[in-house]
């Protein structure tokens, strides 16, 4: 058989739903939603591999049949779950991994909280992951591990099996080293992941934190982008994600072609209010709702926007999806309630009897819609405090089929590297934002599209499947690098 590769993350690509009520029995598998889900899941359709993670639901919650079923269900999709009791969830997932690293990772330091029993909790889930590697990993095989979860995973799998390559890739930012130094533990976790061969970063700073930070704490040796971790070499290197570049274009030019009476009633609403003027524009926000997103920053800088410039009331609507996440989790909690009051502050002042400025919804989407979003909106304004990468910004842009459209991105999101024709800003600054927008209803159609023609042209190239075949080969190539030192 040929060797597989196993791509390991805390969540796998579906979330599984279970029935809401006694009438209802059928177990629902819905797509996860997040960048490492979206991202990684055109590349497991199409490669052999087998992705192990958690499906979403704490085992205690389900009897022995439904387990199975779910099991069945989601092994249909080359996936394997590992169990979390609803305890591990709460210490593990939303104790140690978001309530420690993510707002630590995102420089949030004030939000962190560190306890004893999330970080027992954290070591013995990567422990649980281990476990089901080993139990599916053959001769030959290599392991992809992801992202912040499973910090320790690499280090574990590694001294059990030595000459199984292993990668790990981080989706979110690494922190300068006078952030990272904050954390407890902070020894145990960069050893962890120093167990992989190849660490990929999505650019070039966050490796530079890892490194620094590397030969800061554990005073290991650093040559360029390798570091000695005893007899062994670990290399470096930056990988910015991309995206399945020809699925959204494809999907995108299939839905501006629709007929009227094809199109969706959400589509159709979006046109109604385009036809309210010529110079009328629907702005898109889209996100999980999370505190890095910076969406209550942005709603305040639409309303700044307003106020400033009344002459785009009734013209600008700003089209808003959050997606809920992490919903246990203290800070997410107030995030959610701080939204609802400022929509409704917005829209309480500003309203008309034909006009609501923010058209607010708080649920995931099904793809179709998403591309009606993508295709309707003239602007996209997306402005994370920080953010690992922002694949929302690269697909948004994608789907653009005419080349039309404006997108105005936060410095602080991965993808502004790759984007520097978009109109980039600081995401704390409202009147910057709020003239950006300004900007942005004005530019004219030419100037629109020869900024996007650069900046499509990038990330056609350097799309999803590019970036994980570059990770692969540079993973094969540290095998050599392994040998350089045996031969010396
Ligand atoms: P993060 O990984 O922090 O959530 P990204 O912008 O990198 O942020 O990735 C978000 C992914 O989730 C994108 O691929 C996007 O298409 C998807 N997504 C975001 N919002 C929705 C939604 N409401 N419904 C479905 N998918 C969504
Ligand atoms: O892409 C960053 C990321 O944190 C992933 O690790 C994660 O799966 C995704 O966003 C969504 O978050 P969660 O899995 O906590 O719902």
């Amino acid at each position: 058989m040929k060797n597989k590769t196993i791509i390991v993350s805390n969540r796998l690509p579906l979330n599984v739903s279970l029935p809401e009520n006694e009438e209802e029995n059928e177990i629902k598998i819905l797509p996860s939603v997040g960048g490492l889900a979206t991202g990684m899941k055109s590349i497991h359709q199409n490669s052999d591999s087998l992705w192990i993670g958690w499906s979403g639901i704490a085992t205690d919650d389900i009897d022995e049949s439904t387990r199975n079923k779910i099991n069945k269900a989601i092994q249909q999709q080359k996936c394997i779950s590992v169990d979390l009791t609803q305890d591990e969830v709460e210490d593990f997932y939303f104790g140690f991994s978001n309530d420690l690293l993510w707002p630590l990772f995102h420089y949030f330091t004030e939000y962190t909280h560190y306890k004893d029993e999330h970080w027992e909790a954290y070591k013995k889930v990567n422990r649980k992951f281990a476990e089901k590697v080993l139990e599916y990993l053959e001769d030959g095989d290599q392991v992809w591990v992801h992202d912040y979860q499973l910090l320790l995973l690499p280090q574990l799998i590694k001294e059990a099996k030595p000459n199984v390559s292993i990668g790990f890739f981080l989706h979110i930012p690494f922190p300068s080293y006078e952030i990272f130094r904050v954390l407890p533990k902070r020894e145990e976790l960069l050893k962890g992941m120093l167990g992989s061969d190849l660490i990929g970063f999505h650019n070039y700073d966050y490796e530079r934190h890892f490194i620094s930070s590397v030969s800061r704490i554990l005073r290991y040796d650093v040559n360029f982008n390798t570091i000695q971790v005893g007899r062994r070499k670990v290399k470096i290197d930056s990988f910015p994600m991309g995206i399945d570049y020809q699925k959204f274009k494809e999907a995108a030019i299939d839905n501006t072609n629709k007929s009227q009476e094809e199109k969706s009633q959400l589509k159709v609403r979006l046109e109604q209010h385009l036809q309210v003027s010529n110079d009328a524009k629907l702005i898109l926000s889209i996100d999980r709702l999370d505190y890095t997103k910076g969406i209550a920053q942005r709603l305040k800088a639409f309303e700044y926007f307003l106020t400033k410039y009344p002459q785009f009331q009734e013209k600008a609507r700003l089209v808003m999806l959050a997606v809920p996440s992490r919903e246990n989790v203290p800070q997410y909690q107030r995030l959610k309630r701080e939204i609802d009051e400022l929509v409704g502050r917005i829209n309480g002042k500003f309203s008309t009897v034909s006009w609501t400025p923010v058209w607010y919804f708080y649920r995931s989407l099904p793809f179709e819609q998403l591309i009606d979003l993508y295709t309707s909106c003239e602007i996209a304004l997306l402005t994370p405090i920080r953010d690992g990468m922002n694949l929302v910004a690269k697909e948004y842009i994608a789907s653009r089929t005419d080349r039309t459209g404006t997108l105005i991105l936060s410095e602080m999101a991965g993808a502004a590297q790759e984007m520097s024709e978009a109109l980039i800003i600081n995401p704390n600054d409202s009147n910057q934002i709020a003239e950006a927008l300004k900007v942005a209803f004005e530019m004219p159609e030419e100037e629109q599209i020869m900024r996007n023609k650069f900046i499509q042209k990038r990330i056609k190239r350097y799309d999803v499947e590019k970036w994980a075949t570059e990770f692969m080969k540079s993973l094969e190539a540290t095998k050599d690098l392994q040998k350089e030192k045996k031969t010396k």
